[in-house]
């Protein structure tokens, strides 16, 4: 990990308050799928903890949804060629294990991004089901992307598109044919808590991509630190953001 001062190639809005910020570092990085990096905006003393999507060389693409004032002025702010300062890679990230062959990626809201990063991180090995949840047809991107799985859901809340309903429904559905050895997922916390619930006892190894409210980034403040099933406790930032669901509370 390492701060950088990158530039920025593009910061464009794809879809309902989504923007896509693309920058390039100074030197190519290498990045695990399910990192995250840690984005300064001007003016405030706390970076903005944002999952990686993509990472290309020295280029890496984030995707953020406008929610307070650190992501609307990243918005209106930030325009190729500005400089950003960026904490990166951060975080440990989604790992499938040589035996799992097939694996099920269960995202909804934002958490839909870091998956990305996993499709296509996989993608080339691996048999990838993905059921990916947004709000409304008007929120869905990152369609191309998620278009890599062997196999994609895509579900609506308000059923304007694709699956009607959350993408644990759609993936409870879908059951029967992914099978998976293996499930990636990120979202809001119900989203996870019903995906534990549905696969309780199946012996199928569950990871969740937590997000918390930061400060650092890099383990020292502890603001973002959240419940182990074992009494102890867990920094996201640095212990995670990626745990197994049996191992901290939802
Ligand atoms: C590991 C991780 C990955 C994330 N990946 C993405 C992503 O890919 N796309 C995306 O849109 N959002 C993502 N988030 C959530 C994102 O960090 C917040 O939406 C963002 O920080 C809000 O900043 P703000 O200034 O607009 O909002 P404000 O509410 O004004 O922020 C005030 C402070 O609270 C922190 N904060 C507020 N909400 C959150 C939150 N949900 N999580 C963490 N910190 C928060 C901010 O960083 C800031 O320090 C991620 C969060 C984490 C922890
Ligand atoms: S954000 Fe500071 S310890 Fe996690």
């Amino acid at each position: 990990m390492r701060e950088f001062t990158a530039t920025v190639l593009e910061n464009v809005c794809i879809a309902e308050e989504i923007w896509s910020l693309t920058f390039a570092l100074e030197e190519e990085q290498a990045v695990r799928p399910g990192q995250f990096c840690m984005i300064g905006v001007e003016n405030f003393p706390l970076k903005r903890p944002i999952a990686i999507c993509k990472a290309e060389g020295e280029r890496i693409t984030v995707c953020y949804r406008l929610k307070g004032e650190g992501t609307r002025k990243l918005a209106s702010q930030y325009r190729a060629g500005e400089k950003l300062q960026v904490l990166l890679p951060l975080g440990n990230g989604f790992y499938a294990e040589e035996s799992e062959k097939r694996i099920a990626v269960v995202g909804g809201g934002v958490g839909i991004f870091p998956l990305i990063s996993a499709i296509r991180a996989y993608a080339a090995q691996k048999e990838i089901y993905a059921y990916m949840g947004f709000r409304n047809k008007a929120a869905i991107c990152m369609e191309y992307e998620m278009q890599r799985a062997k196999r994609l859901v895509i579900a609506t809340d308000d059923g304007s598109y694709g699956f009607c309903g959350n993408a644990v429904q759609a993936f409870k559905n879908d059951f029967s044919n992914a099978r998976p050895d293996v499930i990636f997922a990120c979202g809001p916390l119900p989203m996870l808590r019903a995906l534990k619930a549905a696969t309780a006892g199946m012996g199928i190894p569950v990871y969740v991509s937590l997000e918390e409210r930061m400060g650092c980034g890099i383990g020292a403040c502890l603001v973002c630190v959240c419940d182990r099933t074992n009494g102890k406790k867990a920094r996201i930032c640095k212990d995670g953001p990626v745990f197994e669901a049996g191992e901290v509370v939802l």
